[in-house]
């Protein structure tokens, strides 16, 4: 709104809108492929599409595998370190429906900030060693986060007015729609131009409300996992090498998807094939 606002009076600022523009073009190419398909139903992925596999996911939903890690994040996050924090001091409202508004931007450091490494940047602050960024206890203390905010609204903020805010977000963009790989594929080829067509067994999830659902339980993995491990998934399947999990690209990456996912309602943890 008040970027809005701005741009009324400072019509020149227009360029530093380009994420809102993005979003409302990313929005109506789902809206011309799956007009059946409400804001909110993204947030299931290939499920909102996949009649097919809709069925089996819906009855594992009905006794989730990811209830266990969402019972040992409560149990983590609550336990006291040994220097007495817990990680609800490093985080607003002690950490409790804030992960709907990650990544945020962090203007001390000038980089993008997840949740992920939030987390570890509490551990290190209280001195702690970081944890795995693709599994394990992370994803645990991922779900149970993720849950506290469930039915929250993804409302990722682009500062318009800090450009480095708007660079991190143009380079994720920019990594979406470049080629790479030894397949030469780019994310936007899959997700964005071939959404709701077969890759062998699998139907293209729409990148819209990519980010909803993390962390997963993926069936194929038998344990939880992060955004991150998937991005790293989504390499190895067009040969790509791919950053770290939690690398500066990924994390930028994560900025742009999550932002693309304004609007739509956290429905993590999640399960997935
Ligand atoms: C060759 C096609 C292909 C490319 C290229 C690709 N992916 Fe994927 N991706 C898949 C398939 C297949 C799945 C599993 C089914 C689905 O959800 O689409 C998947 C799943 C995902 C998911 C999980 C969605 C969910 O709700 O479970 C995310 C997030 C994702 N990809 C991100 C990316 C990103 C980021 C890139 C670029 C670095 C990328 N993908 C490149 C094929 C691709």
């Amino acid at each position: 709104m008040r970027l809005f606002y701005l741009l009324l009076i400072f019509p020149f600022l227009s360029l530093k809108a380009a994420p809102i523009d993005d979003l409302s073009t990313f929005r109506r190419h789902y809206q011309q492929l799956f007009p059946q398909l409400n804001l909110q139903d993204y947030a299931n992925g290939s499920y909102a599409i996949d009649f097919i596999s809709r069925q089996s996911w819906l009855s594992i939903e009905e006794f989730p595998p990811y209830i266990f890690a969402i019972e040992a994040g409560k149990i983590l996050f609550e336990t006291p370190f040994k220097n007495g924090n817990s990680y609800g001091d490093c985080f607003k409202n002690n950490g409790i429906a804030i992960a709907h508004l990650y990544p945020v931007w962090d203007s001390e450091h000038s980089e993008v900030i997840t949740l992920a490494k939030a987390i570890n940047d509490c551990r290190v602050d209280n001195q702690l060693t970081k944890l795995d960024y693709k599994k394990g206890e992370i994803t645990q203390l991922l779900a149970y986060m993720a849950y506290t905010s469930r039915g929250k609204i993804i409302n990722i903020k682009i500062s318009g007015d800090n450009p480095k805010a708007l660079a991190a977000y143009q380079q994720g963009k920019d990594y979406y729609y470049q080629r790479r790989g030894q397949l030469n594929f780019s994310c936007a080829l899959c997700h964005i131009q071939n959404a709701g067509k077969h890759l062998r067994a699998e139907m293209l999830s729409p990148a819209l409300g990519h980010t909803s659902g993390w962390p997963t339980y993926r069936l194929k993995w038998g344990e939880m996992g992060t955004l991150h491990r998937r991005f790293i998934s989504c390499h190895k399947q067009i040969r790509a090498k791919s950053p770290k999990a939690q690398a500066i690209e990924l994390r930028n990456l994560e900025y742009f998807l999550t932002f693309m996912s304004n609007g739509i309602s956290i429905n993590a943890p999640s399960t997935r094939r």
